[in-house]
C-alpha cells in the first residue's frame, strides 16, 4: 500500500503544471420564494495539477457555492443551472464532472477529489474512535481490505503530526487543532489528485492556524495533491497560495500569482480588499474603504456587478460586463493575471 501511495505521489507529480479542472461559464443557483439566488453567476477558472489556488472575497460572495459544485456536493434548493467542469484524468479522457452520475460518480469522486468542509473539525462522531472514522471513510470509498487500511492510519496520523494512539481516542479528548488535524488527515488518505478546504484555518487560534497553513503546504509537496484552500482571510492566502482568484458578487474578477494580487491587485475590488488589510510595521496606508452594499444574487446589478461601489466606474461599467481576460504581458515570468474590468479594455479605453 505504502509503495502504491508513493508511486501514486510520483504520478501526479510528474503531471504538475498541466490543467486538472477546468471550470466553464458555471452556474449554481439557489431556488428561493423571492427568484433564484444566483450565488455562482458564469465563473470561469482554471486549476493547474499540483497548485494551491486560493479563492478570495468577502463572506457571501459564493465560494463555498462554487467548490461544493466541483464536489457535485450541491444540495437542494441549489442547482447547476449550467456550465461544464472538465477534469482532466490521468488515466483517461476529460471528462464533465456535471454529466457523471450514479456509481461513476461515486467512483470518480473518492478516487479523484476530496473535502475538508467547513467547521469539517466538528463533524467527528463523538461516539466512535478515531480509528473507525477512518475505518469508515477509508473502506467506503476505496477498495481496500480492512488491514491494509488498518495499517496505514498510523501513517496517516504521523503525515500530520499526530501520534499513533490518537487512533484509539475519542474526538472529545482532542483539542481543537489536533481535530483539524484528524479531519485533514482523513482527506489525505486516499491520496486523491484534487482537495478542497474550505475556510480550514477559521476558527482555530492563531497559533493553531500557523500550524494548520504549514501542514497543508507540506502535504501538497510531500504528496503531490493539488488544493484549492478557500478562505476570506487574505493573510492566509498570503502565506499559502500560489495562485489567488478573487471572487465578488458570484464571479471571478481576477486570478493571478500571489505576489502579483498582493503587489500589483489589478481589479478595483481586488485592491480595496488588499487594502482593507490590517499591516503590522510598514506604512499604513488607508483607502477609502468600499462604499455601499454588497449586492443580492437575487438581483445583481447590470454590467460590472462592482460598478455601484467602484471608484473608478465609468458609463460603460453600467452597461456592459466585462470579460475575465488578460490585463498585463510578462510580469517578471509571472503569468499574467487576469482581470474583468473596463479599465483594461477598449471599451474603458485608457489602459494602464
Ligand atoms: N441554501 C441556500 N438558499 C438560498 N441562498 C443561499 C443558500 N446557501 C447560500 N445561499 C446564498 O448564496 C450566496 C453565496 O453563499 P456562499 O457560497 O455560502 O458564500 P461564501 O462561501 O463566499 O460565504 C449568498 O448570498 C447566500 O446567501
Ligand atoms: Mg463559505
Amino acid at each position: 500500500m505504502a509503495n502504491s501511495l508513493t508511486q501514486r505521489t510520483e504520478e501526479k507529480q510528474s503531471a504538475n503544471g498541466s490543467s486538472l479542472l477546468e471550470i466553464e461559464d458555471l452556474k449554481v443557483y439557489y431556488d428561493t420564494i423571492n427568484g433564484a439566488a444566483k450565488a455562482v453567476d458564469g465563473v470561469n477558472l482554471t486549476v493547474r495539477r499540483g497548485e494551491i489556488l486560493g479563492i478570495a472575497g468577502e463572506s457571501g460572495c459564493g465560494k463555498s457555492t462554487l467548490t461544493t459544485a466541483l464536489l457535485r456536493l450541491t444540495q437542494a434548493p441549489g442547482y447547476i443551472a449550467g456550465g461544464r467542469i472538465m477534469f482532466h484524468r490521468m488515466d483517461g479522457d476529460p471528462i464533465d464532472l456535471l454529466k457523471l452520475s450514479g456509481e461513476e460518480l461515486r467512483k470518480v469522486r473518492w478516487r479523484n477529489l476530496s473535502y475538508l468542509p467547513q467547521g469539517s473539525m466538528n463533524t467527528l462522531n463523538p461516539v466512535l474512535r478515531i480509528k473507525e472514522q477512518f475505518l469508515d471513510v477509508m473502506l467506503e470509498h476505496s477498495d481496500m481490505s480492512k488491514r491494509e487500511a488498518e495499517k496505514m492510519i498510523p501513517n496517516l496520523l504521523g503525515q500530520v503530526n499526530l501520534e499513533p494512539y490518537v487512533a484509539n481516542m475519542h474526538p472529545h479528548e482532542l483539542s481543537g487543532g489536533m481535530k483539524q488535524r484528524v479531519t485533514l488527515a482523513m482527506a489525505i488518505a486516499l491520496n486523491s489528485d484534487l482537495m478542497v478546504a474550505d475556510e480550514p484555518t477559521t476558527a482555530l487560534d492563531v497559533h493553531v492556524q500557523r500550524v494548520v497553513i504549514q501542514m497543508l503546504a507540506d502535504l501538497r509537496d510531500r504528496l503531490g495533491m493539488t488544493m484549492i484552500v478557500v478562505t476570506h482571510d487574505m493573510a492566509v492566502h498570503a502565506e499559502l497560495a500560489d495562485r489567488v482568484a478573487v471572487m465578488y458578487a458570484g464571479d471571478v474578477v481576477e486570478v493571478g500569482d500571489v505576489r502579483q494580487i498582493f503587489k500589483a491587485p489589478k481589479h478595483p475590488y481586488t485592491q480595496a480588499l488588499i487594502n482593507s488589510i490590517p499591516r503590522i510595521g510598514g506604512e499604513r496606508v488607508r483607502l477609502a474603504g468600499i462604499t455601499g452594499n454588497t449586492p443580492s444574487p437575487r438581483n445583481w446589478p447590470s454590467g460590472c456587478r462592482f460598478h455601484p461601489r467602484c471608484p473608478h466606474a465609468m458609463p460603460v461599467c453600467s452597461e456592459q460586463a466585462p470579460a475575465l481576460l488578460e490585463v498585463t504581458k510578462d510580469l517578471n515570468g509571472m503569468q499574467p493575471p487576469l482581470a474583468s474590468c473596463h479599465l483594461y479594455t477598449q471599451a474603458g479605453g485608457n489602459d494602464e
